[in-house]
């Protein structure tokens, strides 16, 4: 191509439209603050990409703020205790994420001395970091000239560029669109203006078209149809698993929780005791998957959707003296409950049984992978 599409207008355009427009985030160096000289904080720019990946900026802000407040060096974070890190974690998802991040933490802490490698090979060396982690941490944290693509991004470019070919087939073709366009001056911003664009202005839906800095050369825009993009593959029906959760509740209120394994999904993290979470229609979800015997009351069912399937769960409560024998496990005040390490799909098991306990909290959007 050799028109305005590869030509340095739109980066120009980008970039301009960034100094005036960009968002103020806990964990941005924004144009202003770069020139007084304040440069960006690897450890920062690293956590706030790693929560990025589970949810939206607004609810990772109070994360981000309560890991920094708690932990505010890498170091300090690679020294915590693991199920602390795990509590911090606890509503975001993906667990494995969590553990990755204490382990990635470790490493740069103990082997790298405190300091992030500053390439993107020797960022994506580091556990839990990805392609896109990478790409990231290398433009915003040391301005090197990488190419970051996410979901944001994809939208501003398959529009810009009307790229017909369907995700997630189109994301080489879509990463050689955004290299082309990625300055070697301030590659950082350019890739947050291209994030900030596909939050604030290019949105899934009703893109707000007339205030976009890329209004003039959007192909998609020309065609008349932005929405269209990008193109998707048609998803396919996730499987359905079912299972139990019992809420036991003693005599002063307090609830039976009990640790996961800790490998595989939600491993390590805490839990209401439930049973397998079977394929199978017919599966346990009665009373006679329960922990202890006991009057067990039906109260509805929640569903959870992971990754890669999507879990209904009977959830039963009961009332029980303390000294029913609740197998591994121990009870916990209501008070406390939401500074454990609860995965939202048990939080939701508990709501469920006790409305008056988690006041529901921003957080809403989690996306939970398996492993
Ligand atoms: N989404 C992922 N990373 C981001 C960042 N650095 N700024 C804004 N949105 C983002």
């Amino acid at each position: 191509m050799t028109d305005a599409h590869t030509k340095p207008g739109p980066t120009r355009q980008i970039l301009a439209w960034y100094d005036r427009h960009h968002r103020d985030l806990p964990w941005r160096v924004s144009p202003a603050m770069a020139a007084r000289g304040i440069q960006p904080d690897p450890y920062r720019v690293w956590l706030s990409e790693v929560m990025l990946q589970q949810t939206t900026v607004q609810a990772v802000k109070s994360y981000f703020d309560l890991f920094i407040s708690k932990w505010p060096t890498v170091t300090d974070l690679a020294k915590a205790e693991t199920e602390e890190v795990m509590k911090a974690w606890a509503g975001l998802g993906y667990y494995a994420r969590a553990r990755n991040l204490k382990k990635c933490a470790e490493a740069v802490a103990f082997t790298h001395g405190g300091h992030f490698p500053d390439t993107e090979g020797g960022l994506k060396a580091l556990p839990g970091i990805g392609a896109y982690t990478a790409a990231a941490i290398a433009a915003i944290a040391f301005d090197r000239q990488a190419a970051v693509l996410d979901g944001n991004v994809e939208r501003v470019i398959s529009r810009f560029h009307a790229v017909d070919a369907p995700l997630p087939g189109s994301k080489p073709q879509m990463r050689a669109l955004v290299a082309a366009l990625t300055p070697a001056n301030r590659p950082g911003d350019f890739a947050q203006a291209m994030m900030d664009l596909g939050a604030t202005i290019c949105t899934p839906k009703r893109p707000a078209c007339a205030l976009c800095p890329l209004n003039e050369d959007c192909r998609a825009l020309a065609g008349d149809d932005p929405e269209r993009f990008p193109v998707k593959a048609a998803k396919k029906d996730k499987p359905v698993r079912l299972g139990a959760a019992f809420v036991a509740i003693d005599e002063t209120g307090a609830v039976l929780l009990r640790k996961r394994p800790g490998h595989g999904l939600l491993g390590g993290m805490t839990e209401v005791p439930n049973s397998d979470w079977t394929a199978r229609r017919d599966g346990s979800t009665e009373p006679d998957a329960a922990p202890f015997a006991a009057d067990w009351q039906p109260c509805g069912t929640i569903i959870h959707v992971f990754t890669h399937f999507e879990l209904r769960l009977a959830v039963f409560r009961c009332r029980v003296g303390r000294a029913a024998d609740g197998g591994p496990g121990w009870w916990e005040p209501q008070a406390t409950l939401d500074g454990q390490a609860l995965p939202t799909v048990m939080k939701k098991a508990i709501r469920q049984a006790l409305p008056e306990v988690f006041e529901p909290k921003a957080p809403a959007r989690e996306k939970v992978r398996t492993p």
